[in-house]
């Protein structure tokens, strides 16, 4: 709620106006049947057409008073809520931009993009409707009640009876539709997953010739959704009969006690009317209360679904010590101290008593079988996720005690799952440095061999890229990467399967330029290619989650079981 407020001071000038305009309109239109009961009363009864005309005449200057008053403030409200509504999505976004790996894996990127959504969307219509009727209907209330009871303290008993039938109806009906409403946006949460996996997949689906399942998959959900949304409507639906009823009987009554009042001359005919009219407007007051309610505990759900996120403390943040930003990393050395590391949410850590010390410049190669935990342990060094339990040092330093943007600009990291940009090929090598020079640019991308393509292509740097990189080759987009993490120049360059859709010779190419290049940058290459590992300072072979062996390669080919068979595993020739 704070957050919101923070948002909304930036509006305060058109939130303090907007009463006063929501007050001159509701004067306006309370007003409209007094002047009717003089027109009846003291015109037409008295046969008096002057007053008729006259009073006639106010009543229409009123209503079109009244109505440009009201076009003012829905002008102001619907600019107030747009806007609102704009910074807090991009309040919103920034938020989970600083959100860790863990955190985004707890949301469910589909759920945050509904968040960002329709969720906002909600919050921003609560705006719009507090601005325009939320004033309205109470001020309504209260100035109808005023002309009842000042027209007649008796009748305006009946009136007295309707209202806590038309609240106790409205209590019941929110108490049943709020649980519905979380759902329903739950529900929404899970069709947007449906989507946006399919979309993301759908060269896949296609080429297993699974539309049809996928069709069902998402007309089962979404027929989940509309299930839900008939029932929430149905309860907000089953509102209205109920009002209607019971207005429609208080005027009855009120005609009826009324009736008998005017014979008996203590009522003029004027006054029943207008009073019928007082009424009609205290029972629409009530009914627009209720709706403004019932939307209000819609957007409820909404609001808590987006201060759920608002309110998350990233689980990355800086430390005390990190925010003081006064360690610097300056060689590149690595150590880690018996380190476990276990996922948010998991049941096992997947890596266990990890320790190893890494010198300045030296290439390591991590090997191990597939889901031996190779991608989680580097993870782990530029703070992707934090260790849980040991420590990680750089330079001696708890990587903790970094700032995260030290560590981010010395770290350079192509992730096993790469993605680049919508945008073109040069926007996207300068992405983590954005004033790179065009020498910079090519000296980085003639070490990844990717140079010599780029320059194949039609437009040379200036070729766009589509949506996630879907115009190049699977060996051309890890090149890309390559090359955008060595624009930074890091100290410690971790390459995570990133030459595996590259050829062996090209991949040759690409470590010797590296050696070149980056020296006295320490490496670590996540690989499975046996060249690879030979050709590294050191290896570490992961079983399970654990260091099984670490030395180099000549002297693991001797040692270690695990070695030896992944090296002759490679080294076999089919017959
Ligand atoms: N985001 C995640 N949340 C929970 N568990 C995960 C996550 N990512 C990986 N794991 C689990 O951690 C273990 C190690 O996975 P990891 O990706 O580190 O293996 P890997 O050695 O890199 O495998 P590969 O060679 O296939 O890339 C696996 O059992 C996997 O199920
Ligand atoms: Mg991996």
């Amino acid at each position: 709620m704070k957050k919101y407020w923070e948002i909304l001071r930036e509006y305060k000038i058109s939130l303090l106006i907007s009463p006063f305009l929501v007050l001159i309109t509701v004067l306006c239109e309370t007003i409209q049947p007094t002047f009717m009961a003089q027109i009846i009363d003291d015109g037409v009864m008295q046969r008096d057409l002057s007053v008729v005309t006259q009073t006639g005449l106010y009543m229409v200057l009123i209503s079109i008073a009244g109505l440009c008053i009201s076009v003012i403030n829905i002008y102001i409200s619907s600019k107030t809520s747009i806007g609102f509504g704009t910074d807090l999505r991009s309040e919103l976004f920034d938020k989970i931009q600083q959100l860790s790996f863990n955190d985004i894996d707890h949301f469910s990127s589909a759920s945050l993009v509904t968040r960002l959504t329709n969720d906002i969307s909600r919050i921003q219509q609560i705006v719009l409707m507090s601005m325009r009727l939320l004033l309205r209907a109470p001020m309504m209330l209260i100035m109808a009640v005023f002309f009842v009871v000042r027209i007649n303290l008796e009748l305006a008993m009946v009136l007295l009876a309707a209202i806590p039938v038309l609240s106790l109806s409205i209590f019941v009906i929110l108490r049943k539709g709020f649980p519905l409403f979380m759902k329903v946006q739950q529900q929404l949460d899970r069709l947007n997953g449906v989507v946006r996996e399919n979309l993301i997949n759908i060269r896949v689906v296609k080429s297993f010739v699974r539309e049809d399942f996928e069709t069902k998959k998402f007309v089962k959900s979404s027929e989940e959704l509309r299930d839900l949304v008939v029932r929430a409507s149905n309860i907000v639906v089953a509102m209205f009969p109920v009002m209607q009823l019971v207005m429609n009987v208080s005027i009855v009554a009120i005609l009826w006690i009324g009736g008998y009042k005017v014979i008996g001359g203590e009522l003029k005919v004027g006054e029943l009317i207008s009073f019928v009219n007082y009424v009609m407007q205290v029972l629409m007051s009530l009914m627009m209360l209720s709706m403004i309610i019932m939307t209000f505990a819609r957007a409820s759900a909404s609001s808590e679904r987006i201060v759920e996120v608002l309110d998350t403390k990233p689980s990355l943040a800086n430390t005390p010590e990190g925010l003081s930003d006064k360690n610097r990393i300056q060689k590149g050395e690595v150590s880690f101290r018996n380190v476990s590391f276990r996922y948010a949410g998991g049941e096992e850590d997947v890596l266990r008593n990890v320790s190893f010390d890494v010198r300045q410049g030296e290439t390591i190669a991590v090997v191990g079988a597939t889901g031996s935990a190779k991608s989680s342990m580097v993870q782990l060094i530029p703070r992707l996720y934090d260790v849980t339990g040991g420590e990680l040092l750089i330079d001696g330093v708890n990587v903790k005690d970094y700032h995260l943007d030290e560590l981010h600009a010395h770290i350079g990291m192509v992730l096993q799952k790469n993605e680049l940009f919508t945008g073109t090929i040069l926007d996207n090598l300068k992405w983590g440095k954005q004033n790179a020079t065009m020498e910079e640019v090519e000296e980085a991308t003639r070490a990844a061999e990717a140079h010599d393509f780029i320059l194949s292509f039609q437009d040379g740097y200036d070729t766009q890229l589509g949506r996630g990189g879907v115009n190049v080759s699977g060996g051309q987009k890890q090149r890309l990467c390559i090359a955008r993490a060595l624009l930074l120049k890091p100290k410690i360059l971790i390459l995570d399967d990133s030459t595996s859709a590259v050829d062996s010779e090209t991949e040759l190419k690409i470590r010797r330029n590296l050696n070149a290049l980056l020296s006295d940058t320490t490496v670590f290459i996540i690989t499975q290619r046996v060249n690879t590992m030979q050709s590294a300072d050191r290896v570490i072979v992961l079983e399970d989650g654990e260091v099984n062996a670490i030395g180099t390669p000549a002297n693991l080919l001797e040692t270690s079981d695990v070695y030896q068979e992944i090296y002759h595993s490679q080294q076999m020739t089919l017959p």
